[in-house]
């Protein structure tokens, strides 16, 4: 089973990188998924691009066609996201806007990150979106509150013990609904 972990930050000096190498970490320990990130500051996506409806799946551009090619190939996402003005980051909204039968029926953790919200808006934002697109938001999200005092001198994430636990409760919730999806997507007509 692959799980995809997308970095939805992408500006200069962003700290998604460090909480997102905490999350992977994490999911490789867990065992169960091939892992693999996703950093949208690298994919460098422009705003969408493509004349149609990407229900059509009639791409134009190679980036799209590299981008659904990579979102085909996953059976569960982690979303690591900060917040921004209440939101979520709009590199995100644009990476998810560019396909769409690419995302449905996988399921969708998040690992979210602020000040005393934790990121939490922006998680609440994202399941209305994610759910349009037939994806599966679980309950189970590790949402990290003033998440500055846990940045060692070394750019590590090193929490307290209550955030690793919660991490690998999302990942056996995620492990659950992508079993059940990946037999939802085997009656799946094209
Ligand atoms: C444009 C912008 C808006 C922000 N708005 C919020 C916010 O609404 N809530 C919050 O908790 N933090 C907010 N912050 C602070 C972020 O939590 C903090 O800068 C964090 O490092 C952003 O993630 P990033 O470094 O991966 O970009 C905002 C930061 C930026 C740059």
């Amino acid at each position: 089973m692959k799980l995809k972990i997308i970095i939805a930050s992408t500006r200069p000096g962003r700290k998604g990188p460090i909480l997102g190498t905490w999350i992977t970490d994490i999911a490789r320990k867990h065992g169960v998924y091939d892992v693999e990130v996703l950093d949208l500051a690298e994919i460098n996506l422009p705003f969408i691009d493509e004349p149609n409806h990407p229900r059509f799946q009639k791409y134009e551009h190679e980036h799209t066609k590299a981008w659904s090619k990579t979102i085909n190939e996953a059976d569960a996402f982690i979303f690591v996201t900060p917040e921004y003005n209440f939101g979520y980051p709009a590199t995100l909204k644009n990476a998810l806007d560019f396909l769409y039968n690419e995302w449905t029926y996988k399921p969708v953790g998040f690992v979210s990150y602020g000040g005393v919200a934790a990121g939490t808006r922006a998680v609440q934002m994202l399941k209305q979106v994610v759910t349009a697109q037939k994806m599966m938001p679980v309950a189970e999200s590790v949402n990290v509150p003033f998440f500055t005092r846990f940045i060692n001198d070394a750019d590590q994430f090193v929490p307290e013990e209550g955030l690793e636990k919660s991490a690998y409760g999302m990942l056996d919730e995620l492990v659950l609904w992508t079993k059940a999806l990946m037999e939802l997507r085997s009656h799946k007509v094209a």
